[in-house]
């Protein structure tokens, strides 16, 4: 059931030194709306270091975290609207029933490392990559395979969904936001 998002730059990078290098860019400032807009009402699920990075809860969304370190500062919960799991399977497990129970969606968004395990052991009905313009010297990079169209200069939000034929790796844009 679970889905997944993400920003990149042309490179596939997704971030530098903890940040995103577009963040106070055009592209940037309209991939948070975007972001926002696909996000709000549902979950979000994250590995602690994005957690560092946003240095907050995203607020109108379930927030869940894992770490398996039991030493970090639990994020200071509002409103039911965070979970910490120190295994992503379990919190895979938890999201999946948050989804049936509540008729929402949860979206993983990040960083690499949970990446990297998602895409190895799970199938997501929807993937959403937002393709920023531009080349940002990133030091963290998705792991998963991108789409081949480049933007020019504007950014493309891309969609790909389990829905389509079995190895069809078409990345269809979505209409401009
Ligand atoms: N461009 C984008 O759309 C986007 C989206 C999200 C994040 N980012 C960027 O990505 C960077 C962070 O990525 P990252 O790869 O360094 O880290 P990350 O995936 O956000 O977090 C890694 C940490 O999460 C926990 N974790 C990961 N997999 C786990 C598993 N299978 N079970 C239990 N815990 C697990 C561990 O925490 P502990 O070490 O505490 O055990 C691990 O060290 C940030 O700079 C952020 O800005 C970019």
């Amino acid at each position: 059931m679970s889905h997944l998002i993400v920003a990149v730059d042309q490179d596939g990078g997704m971030s530098r030194q903890g940040q995103l290098p577009w963040q106070h860019t055009d592209a940037g400032r309209k991939d948070m709306a975007y972001f926002k807009q696909v996000t709000m009402g549902h979950a979000v699920l994250m590995g602690w270091h994005t957690y560092r990075s946003m240095g907050r809860l995203l607020p109108g969304r379930l927030n869940i975290i894992v770490t398996r370190n039991h030493g970090h500062e639990a994020p200071p919960a509002v409103d039911g609207s965070c979970r910490v799991f120190d295994d992503a399977d379990a919190a895979m497990a938890f999201a999946r029933q948050w989804e049936t129970q509540t008729h929402r969606r949860c979206y993983v968004i990040g960083g690499a490392d949970l990446f990297r395990h998602c895409l190895r052991a799970y199938t997501f009905v929807e993937k959403r990559i937002t393709v920023i313009p531009g080349y940002y010297s990133c030091d963290t990079f998705y792991p998963g395979t991108l789409p081949k169209e480049q933007p020019l200069d504007k950014p493309l939000f891309f969609i790909q969904r389990e829905s389509q034929p079995p190895h069809d790796p078409t990345w269809n844009v979505v209409p401009e936001q």
